[in-house]
């Protein structure tokens, strides 16, 4: 039963986990950074590390005293190293490649993306490959086709802004606390979806988005309200504007899914905790004989369970790295690449 011990810290969450036979969460201890990034709004990459460097050690500690295993027990260790804020991913790749040197174990890069697609195998039992996977995320916004437990095809992916980003944004000019998806997703069921007409991107035949345009069209509203004094209704504008989020990214999912021929959908990232996300999607995969999957609420955000449970696969076919493994801020889902390339 090998048990891989997970480091995540990748953007504001430092967490470390132990996972079991990669789907069997014995500890998931997450350390949130948003209290100390709310004030400013948004999060503070140099802020990041430094909470980054304190936390990560205790972290680690915790996990594995709350899974009742020793750090000689551990089989492997699975680390983010990207994408993400590069100092920030460079404080969990330090103390995974120092762990992993101290105690002779196999050392594992993660793809934070890859991971988040993983959070279902821990979350589902039985699930398994092949389907298509809607990432959803505050960086980013991906349709996969993953064929096997280590083969991913990206199919598109936005062009622009990322759906969480658009969330963020919005909810910012509103005056909404950092991160603001949840509280627009809350403020939407007070609101009539149909009251505002916003637009949604038309990026053609394929597997692209694009949010820009409908942030841009949102912040205008809003804007312009304010100069010629008129009542904004909150509610509606955050209830139009995420049925204009869903709207797209459900319509692509569902043709990817039906390109594709697979019989199942899968939803990850911190945005599949969106509750008009969910029931949209279900709607849409039960209407053309879909199955549908996504995690908990704990798991779509970021934690190093997940990616203890993606190290697991990798570990399996025997995917390891050694001590060269670098923080890649702009990583590629599926990319098979550990160290930045000498000039
Ligand atoms: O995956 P995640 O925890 O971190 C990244 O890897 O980016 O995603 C965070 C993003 C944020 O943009 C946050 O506003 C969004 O997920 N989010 C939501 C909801 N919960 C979190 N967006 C819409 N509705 C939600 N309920
Ligand atoms: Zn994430």
């Amino acid at each position: 039963m090998p048990l891989i011990l997970g480091l995540e810290t990748s953007c504001d969450e430092t967490s470390a986990a132990i996972v079991a036979d990669g789907r069997t969460i014995l500890s998931n201890i997450i350390s949130s950074q948003i209290d100390v990034h709310q004030k400013f709004g948004g999060v503070v990459p140099e802020i990041a590390s430094r909470k980054h460097i304190e936390n990560v050690i205790p972290v680690v500690d915790e996990a594995l005293k709350t899974a009742g295993v020793n750090i000689t027990d551990i089989d492997a260790i699975g680390v983010t190293y990207g994408p993400g804020l590069v100092g920030a991913l460079l404080v969990g790749v330090a103390a995974a490649k120092s762990l992993a040197f101290a105690t002779d174990k196999k050392l594992i890069g993660v793809n934070h993306l890859e991971g988040h697609i993983f959070a279902n195998f821990l979350a589902h039992q039985h699930l398994e490959p092949p389907f298509v996977a809607l990432v959803v995320s505050g960086g980013h916004t991906s349709l996969v086709y993953q064929k096997s437990y280590n083969e991913f095809e990206l199919l598109g992916q936005t062009r622009d802004d990322a759906a969480g980003e658009a969330f963020d944004k919005i909810a910012r000019v509103m005056q909404l606390p950092y991160p603001g998806g949840p509280f627009i997703d809350r403020l939407a069921t007070e609101g009539n979806e149909d009251a505002i007409s916003f637009p949604r991107a038309k990026t053609g035949d394929n597997y692209e988005f694009s949010f820009s345009g409908l942030k841009s069209a949102v912040l205008n509203y809003l804007n312009s309200a304010k100069q010629k004094s008129e009542t904004v209704n909150n509610a509606d504008v955050a209830a139009s504007f995420q049925k204009a989020v869903v709207d797209v990214l459900v319509d692509k999912t569902i043709k990817a899914a039906r390109k594709c021929a697979v019989n199942k959908v899968v939803l990850a990232g911190g945005v599949a905790a969106n509750s008009k996300l969910r029931a949209e999607l279900t709607a849409a995969c039960a209407k053309v004989d879909r199955e549908l999957y996504y995690p908990s609420l704990t798991l779509c955000s970021d934690n190093a369970a997940m990616i203890a449970a993606r190290a697991f696969y990798k570990h399996q076919v025997g995917d390891w790295t050694d001590l060269r493994l670098n923080a890649l801020p702009s990583l590629k889902l599926g990319e098979k690449k550990y160290f930045a390339e000498k000039r």
